[in-house]
């Protein structure tokens, strides 16, 4: 499974020369004890099993599509006029299934997932975020988290398009979160390819906890070469949210905590009822056709590893960046948080069935299949979109950088940093503006952490297992296996990638786009949260 990753590896404990007083067994003994409630004492009420839940009482609800408010000028000064969207951050009560009571989540727009934002390429939208958020959070903030402490206030958000080539000012950068009552109007100029973007919290130190009270949404980019390939279209198209939260018999939100109330963060979050759109084993009635089915892994640490039972064809046509050269038949489709797939799945010939999408031995909703035969005029052609392999020779640089597992002085639990760099160091990553870079990144833990970069599209060159101890001991790089190509579903553009445990993953990326601050970091929000995230900065030529 991969759904469970190792947190104390032995081998990550022994390695680490930060080692203080405390051993590994009884590291390992306060972290089986992390459970919900154990923060004040009080007995921990135990979370609701969803399996005692009846499946496949509530249909799968869609997101509405976000309407302009208006049209304005858009930035720059050319007197071009562009939508203008308002989307308010606000606490909601939302049914996760027909049994249980209202849970109480944060949304943008009043649902979770948030409005769906529609966009065509070169086309720029004005958003203007809102934070109406409440003023006291509800769920566990760890104050000893650099940029969580207690002198920020305590409810703050900030918004970043995940995917999106946003100018700096726009991207949602972490430190520039706000308080209620405040908000931010950010452009984006959408001047990239067509693919499943997604809108999302990235507020310094509680990214963890806004993501998983509900802060999230869907935004999609089209244009008319996308369209002219006659995918399913329309009623025809499905988004599919993933994400996995613990909710309370009472139908309340529940977040882990660890042993130490002084320093309630722990290093991942999973949670036992999976939500699709918002809710706990929903279904859908589809025809016998073909559909677009677009998922995103909104989970904070959740790997899904989704298949149909019965078995039917999941043909993948498109990665984080939009379309794949062609169709690629997956038997499991892996997802790591952050990352999307677009899959065309046809329903023909299986009248009636009741097909279930799985992730391993989870169940996460199920489609009804219709009795009667229609005629599908839509198609999956062989040909999708041109995603030339750029060349290595192309790059003026190549960085090496790792991801460490580290035990935090301060609250003796284990953290995980880039270039064994915290965040508040100054900025070492600061790529030329439209030069290509590749970047090595040599991940010495034993999770698998998917790293994304901000603005930027870039393709995974390959991976490789290397001489671990070698490394730690002389700092030398030498490989002991062959280079392995990405997977065929893996070969269009990306903005996540999985870097694999021990393993050296090589991305190539074109910095193009604007000049300015940026992050980059391990989309395992936990680990986001607890500095395994650092600024880059492109420097204009
Ligand atoms: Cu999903 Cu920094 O982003
Ligand atoms: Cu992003
Ligand atoms: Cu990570």
């Amino acid at each position: 499974m991969i759904t469970r990753r190792r947190f104390l590896g032995q081998s990550a404990l022994a390695a680490s020369a930060l080692l203080s007083g405390r051993s590994t067994a009884e590291q390992m003994a306060a972290h089986a004890m992390t459970q919900p409630g154990a923060q004040n004492g009080a007995p921990a009420a135990p979370n609701l099993d969803p399996n005692t839940l009846t499946r496949f009482v509530d249909p799968l609800p869609l997101p509405r599509v976000a309407r302009p408010v208006d049209h304005r000028a858009a930035p720059g000064g050319r007197g071009e006029r562009v939508p203008f969207y308002r989307v308010a951050m606000q606490a909601v009560r939302a049914k996760l299934h027909r049994d249980l009571p209202a849970t109480t989540m944060w949304s943008y727009g009043g649902s979770v997932p948030g409005p769906q934002l529609e966009t065509r390429s070169g086309e720029g939208q004005l958003i203007e975020w809102v934070n109406e958020l409440p003023a006291r959070h509800f769920l566990p903030i760890d104050y000893s988290l650099h940029g969580a402490e207690r002198d920020k206030p305590e409810v703050r958000g900030v918004v970043h398009v995940h995917g999106g080539k946003t100018p700096p000012e726009g991207d949602g950068y972490p430190e520039d979160w706000y308080v209620p009552g405040q908000s931010r109007t950010y452009y984006y100029p959408n001047r990239q390819d067509p693919a499943l973007l997604w809108y999302h919290d990235h507020t310094m130190g509680i990214n963890r906890l806004n993501i998983y009270a509900g802060l999230l949404g869907l935004y999609v980019i089209r244009d008319s070469v996308e369209d002219a390939l006659n995918l399913p279209g329309g009623k025809y198209e499905i988004p599919l949210v993933l994400m996995d939260r613990d909710v309370k018999p009472d139908g309340q939100l529940s977040y882990p905590v660890s042993a130490d109330p002084e320093h309630p963060w722990v290093p991942e979050a999973f949670g036992a009822a999976h939500l699709v759109n918002g809710k706990l084993f929903p279904y859908l009635e589809v025809e016998q056709r073909k559909y677009r089915i677009r998922i995103l892994n909104g989970a904070n640490g959740r790997f899904y590893r989704l298949s149909l039972s019965p078995e039917i064809e999941i043909n993948q046509i498109g990665s984080d960046q939009g379309l794949l050269p062609g169709p690629v038949t997956v038997k499991h489709l892996q997802l790591a948080p952050g990352e999307r797939a677009d899959v065309v799945i046809d329903f023909a010939g299986h009248s009636g069935a009741q097909v279930l999408l799985m992730s391993e031995a989870l169940t996460l909703m199920q489609f009804r299949v219709a009795s009667t035969a229609v005629s599908d005029r839509s198609a999956l052609p062989a040909t999708l979109r041109a995603v030339p392999r750029i060349a290595e020779s192309s790059a003026v640089n190549t960085r090496r950088l790792t991801l460490d597992e580290q035990l935090n002085m301060v609250s003796e639990s284990m953290g995980m940093l880039l270039n064994k760099t915290p965040w508040h160091m100054p900025v070492t990553e600061k790529p030329l503006l439209n030069t290509t870079e590749i970047w090595e990144l040599v991940n010495l833990t034993d999770d698998v952490h998917p790293i994304h970069l901000h603005m930027v599209k870039f393709q995974i060159l390959d991976r490789r297992r290397f001489d671990f101890f070698e490394y730690m001991t002389k700092g030398s790089l030498r490989y002991t296996g062959p280079a392995m190509a990405p997977e065929a579903n893996e070969l269009g553009w990306k903005d996540t990638a999985r870097v694999n445990a021990k393993t050296v993953t090589r991305i190539i990326v074109p910095f193009a786009g604007y000049p300015g601050r940026y992050v980059w970091h391990c989309h395992i929000l936990e680990h986001e949260d607890n500095e395994m995230m650092r600024p880059y900065e492109v420097a204009a030529t």
